[in-house]
């Protein structure tokens, strides 16, 4: 038997429940790590961490309508199942992928989804406090389509343990908040973000960018590293109790906007649990740093939104 034909592809919701039950029987643990494919390393990164610590792995893949905006790139997101199928039939050789769930719109969304909200009918899920700063601010519905999606997806595989990027550093407190305040039975992982070799953390929008473009957007995580410079030199060498947030912001900002490419969105400092708005950061309470900078298009005049952040402590 050939590695890939070990997969087994699941489309229906009747499907998984049919696959777990026989997990559950064999007392086996179920690793899950929910993507909207086009795969990258950063994917596999948490594939490879729930093929650890499992004894089974499920991957999803599925573009989630219900996080886009009516404006924003549903239609345009990349989609390479080919590609991703054979990403993770022969990215793991050793201990393979179990399974693969594959649905259709209609799946998860059985009553159909309009991307309107003020539209929208049936449940969806919001997760306040932690969904309406940072990438709220521009994406007001984006938190409540994925902690949406995210819950339909916990309720149909559900996994021992659930995997995710502190890439989406916001992503990964709102789930965190989701599955304890409606009491899921899952273990939450974050797993560290997986970066180009120049520093561009790895994400499917990097698609959109040219070469020359993936290039020059090394100037965010650089940038972020001289935020974080400043805070070690302050705190580690001068021995300051706390560094003022303005200044480490203003560090990031100064390097971003050498490059006339490049927007800065936003630029903030949070706490790394409730995400609230830090004045000033002090050494062992800790604190997260993340921007979103948009950046041109390959062959067209629009421009993507980049996102990253990172951790001082
Ligand atoms: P997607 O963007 O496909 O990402 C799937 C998972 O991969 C997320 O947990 C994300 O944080 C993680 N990831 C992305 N880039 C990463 C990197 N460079 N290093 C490490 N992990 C990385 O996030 C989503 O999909 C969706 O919102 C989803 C949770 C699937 C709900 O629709």
């Amino acid at each position: 038997m050939t590695v890939s034909s070990k997969i087994q592809i699941l489309r229906t919701v009747q499907q998984v429940r049919q696959w777990r039950h026989q997990t559950l029987i064999n007392n086996q643990s179920v690793g899950f790590v929910p993507t909207m494919g086009a795969l990258h390393q950063g994917h596999c990164s948490l594939v490879a961490e729930s093929i650890k610590e499992n004894d089974k792995t499920i991957v999803s893949i599925f573009v989630n309508p219900s996080q886009f905006a009516p404006h924003e790139d549903l239609n345009n997101y990349p989609r390479t199942l080919d590609r991703d199928l054979e990403i993770l039939s022969t990215e793991f050789r050793n201990k393979p992928v179990d399974a693969v769930f594959v649905p259709k719109m209609s799946e998860m969304y059985p009553n159909g989804i309009v991307l309107e909200v003020e539209k929208q009918r049936g449940t969806f899920v919001t997760v306040h406090g932690s969904s309406e700063q940072l990438e709220g601010v521009t994406r007001p519905q984006f938190f409540r389509g994925v902690a949406t999606v995210v819950t339909k997806l916990l309720n149909i595989v559900q996994p021992t343990r659930v995997y995710f990027g502190q890439k989406d550093a916001q992503q990964c407190v709102v789930i965190r908040n989701l599955v304890k305040d409606l009491m899921i039975p899952t273990e939450v992982r974050v797993m560290p973000t997986l970066r180009e070799s120049n520093g561009l953390a790895m994400s499917s929008r990097n698609e959109y960018l040219s070469k020359e473009m993936k290039d020059k957007s090394s100037i965010i995580y650089r940038a972020l590293r001289k935020g974080e410079e400043l805070f070690n030199k302050e705190t580690k060498l001068h021995h300051k109790k706390s560094v003022e947030s303005k200044l480490i912001i203003s560090e990031i900002a100064d390097l971003i906007q050498q490059d006339p490419d490049f927007e800065i969105e936003y630029i903030a400092v949070s706490h790394p649990e409730t995400l609230e708005d830090l004045g000033e950061v002090k050494p062992g309470l800790g604190a997260v740093v993340s921007c979103a900078v948009k950046a041109p298009k390959e062959n067209s005049n629009e421009l993507t939104r980049l996102i990253d952040n990172i951790i001082l402590n």
